[in-house]
């Protein structure tokens, strides 16, 4: 199993100071950063596109873990692969031919992701895990930060890592939604191993003591 690795969303951060947030987390030597983008349409929210991805890109040297919350990703891999991301993630739920994208992605030269809702069964993406670097367990409907966790999307994160052990995978379980300490050790204890952050990271009194803190998790 990856070791636990923490995974600040910048979607809970001030909008107006996108680099700011950024540089913050890297002084924290935490390696990644989560981008969260919505369109409006899959999810009843928007935030940015790949022109503020890529002016982000030319001040950060993090790992750039992208997130698509889009109905028609394929339309918008390249851009955000062009823009600097280092993963992109795509979602089961729209219709469309997800291996295609996913092995489109890693054409680009980034990882890939299959991300699922929480009303959607772990036997949705079951054929896609040979060819992902990163399943992400949405722990709360997406579309806003600062939702209250679900505890019953646990059972699903089992499941995936169950499938992960019997087919000798590698692939990083990444949990996205009300994540701070004490469900992130729910979500570790059913294997997951990658961990974003929003309010938890950012509206912390102290974010370098709530890393710090995080770390200490087995
Ligand atoms: C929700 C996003 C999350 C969001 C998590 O749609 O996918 O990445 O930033 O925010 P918190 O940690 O506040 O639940
Ligand atoms: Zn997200």
């Amino acid at each position: 199993m990856h070791p636990p690795l923490l995974v600040p969303s910048i979607l809970a951060g001030d909008h107006a100071r996108l680099a700011e947030s950024a540089a913050a987390v890297e002084r924290l030597a935490l390696p990644w950063i989560h981008l969260d983008i919505m369109d409006g349409h899959f999810v009843p929210n928007l935030t940015f596109g790949p022109g503020t991805v890529a002016a982000l890109r030319r001040t950060s040297g993090l790992f750039f873990d992208v997130h698509l919350m889009l109905d028609e990703p394929h339309r918008y891999v390249q851009p955000f692969a062009r823009a600097g991301a280092n993963l992109i993630s795509i979602h089961v739920e729209p219709p469309g031919d997800h291996a295609a994208i996913l092995a489109r992605i890693r054409e680009l030269g980034c990882q890939n992701g299959i991300v699922l809702n929480p009303g959607t069964p772990a036997s949705a993406i079951e054929p896609l895990l040979g060819g992902v670097n990163l399943v992400l367990v949405m722990t709360v409907q997406p579309g806003f930060g600062g939702q209250s966790f679900r505890g019953d999307m646990l059972p699903k994160i089992s499941q995936i890592v169950a499938w992960r052990r019997a087919r000798g995978l590698d692939f990083r379980l990444e949990v996205d939604g009300g994540i701070d300490l004490a469900t992130a050790a729910e979500c570790r204890a059913a294997g997951a191993d990658t961990f974003v952050a929003g309010t938890s990271f950012f509206g912390a009194a102290d974010p370098a003591a709530f890393a710090t803190e995080f770390q200490r998790m087995p």
